[in-house]
């Protein structure tokens, strides 16, 4: 066997392994409840309409679909797309626009990888979603954390940062925030902090990358307006994805911004893939046009919305007492936040799994050293039936660790 560390590049130094999924293998072929994950309840998955997209597709348009495509994405797929996002209620400037990438994750490895040079200042909301952070780290990011509340990151102390920040002449590059039923949270940022931030991004001269995944398929009717919608000035990079309300195997996201950094990001993916794969943008297209994305965002909607109901209402019955957590308005998530701070949620887990219920502790969601007492939910996977018997086994676990620790 190859000594691999001996010819890894320098930047995958701060590339570890992750200690929790090393952990969740422990639980492959055991019956464990996991609330751990992130996937989407492949029963929204359409399986008959996209067979038959498919198959239309293949037979149909071929020699189209199955060739070569542009950079930036086939031009009638883009095209669509606007459409829906304007649909949606994005206000989009010019439908050329935006770039399709693979999943949303290769649009933050694209923006990364064409912005940030080693040691560029990352503003991130506290916690923030992981694969983010690797991706800053693996180019070498300083991170800067904001804390979040309940209604999304704390702009008065973002701007604060900002001119402590300022008065050493470092302003970050980038912020990077998921705005709307964010994950790890679940917390959705009001409309005025919203305003607040892009003002800022002004006045500082930074740039915002506005991920948004699940604003497709909210629980609740609330009026959220998009950070892009206040931008005036190109500075906001809107990135999104039909992995939660599509298909995750299809690998489509997109990144929709100024013209000038769209053409940034077509120039880095030249380098890393060519392009996203035609046949799953023509899929993509065709599942746009028949109303196939609607009608999995609608499904998304009303079965996710079911299981946080079955998971605050257990959180309610059993936790109340030690635990505080946000109601989440979308999305998949919700981060419990244990009372006795001095809880690892780490050395909790190995009790967990052993009791056969899996979740993932909140640190890895943090840049500072905080988190330590919290853990992250998913309710998208599991059945209710689950949700309601790992939350009583977990409250279970979390009793008793307390007991514990008070004798
Ligand atoms: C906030 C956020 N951004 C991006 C992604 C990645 O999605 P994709 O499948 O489009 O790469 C996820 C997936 O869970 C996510 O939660």
């Amino acid at each position: 066997m190859v000594d691999a560390s001996k010819f890894a590049a320098d930047r995958l130094v701060y590339f570890k392994a992750s200690e929790i999924r090393e952990l969740l293998k422990l639980t492959e072929g055991r019956e464990i409840i996991s609330l751990a994950g992130g996937l989407p309840d492949p029963r929204v998955f359409k399986k008959e309409m996209l067979a038959e997209i498919s198959r239309e597709v293949i037979i149909e348009q071929g020699e189209r679909a199955l060739q070569y495509s542009p950079t930036l994405g086939v031009t009638s797929f883009r095209k669509e797309l606007m459409e829906f996002e304007r649909r949606h209620g994005l206000a989009i400037r010019d439908t050329d626009d935006v770039i399709i990438t693979v999943g949303s994750e290769e649009s933050l490895y694209i923006i990364t990888r064409a912005l940030i040079n080693p040691g560029d200042i990352v503003i991130v909301e506290e916690p923030t979603y992981l694969a983010a952070i690797n991706v800053f780290r693996q180019y070498e990011a300083q991170m800067i954390g904001v804390p979040i509340d309940e209604y999304g990151m704390r702009t008065d102390i973002l701007e604060e940062k900002l001119k402590q920040l300022k008065a050493e002449d470092k302003l970050p590059k980038l912020l990077y925030s998921v705005p709307t039923a964010q994950n790890p949270s679940g917390v959705t940022m009001s409309n005025d902090r919203r305003k607040h931030l892009v003002e800022l991004a002004s006045e500082y001269d930074f740039l915002i990358v506005e991920d948004d995944p699940y604003s497709f398929f909210l629980f609740e009717d609330v009026d959220f307006t998009f950070i892009k919608n206040y931008d005036k000035e190109g500075r906001v990079l809107y990135v999104s994805t039909l992995s939660k309300i599509l298909s995750p195997g299809l690998r489509i996201g997109w990144t929709i911004g100024d013209k000038n950094l769209i053409n940034l990001f077509e120039l880095t993916k030249q380098a890393i893939d060519l392009h996203t794969p035609t046949l799953t943008q023509y899929i993509a297209e065709r599942a746009l046009q028949k109303g196939v994305v609607d009608i999995t965002a609608n499904e998304a909607r009303n079965l996710y919305k079911i299981k946080r109901d079955v998971m605050l209402a257990t959180l309610e019955e059993e936790l109340s007492d030690y635990a505080t957590w946000i109601k989440p308005i979308g999305g998949m998530f919700t981060m419990v936040v244990l009372k006795d701070e001095t809880i690892d949620t780490k050395e909790l887990l190995l009790k967990a799994l052993d009791e056969g219920v899996a979740y993932v502790p909140g640190k890895s969601f943090y840049v500072s050293n905080k988190g330590k007492n919290t853990m992250r939910l998913n309710f998208s996977y599991p059945t209710p039936e689950q949700i309601e018997k790992g939350i009583r086994i977990l409250s279970k676990v979390i009793r008793a660790h307390v007991k514990a620790l008070a004798r």
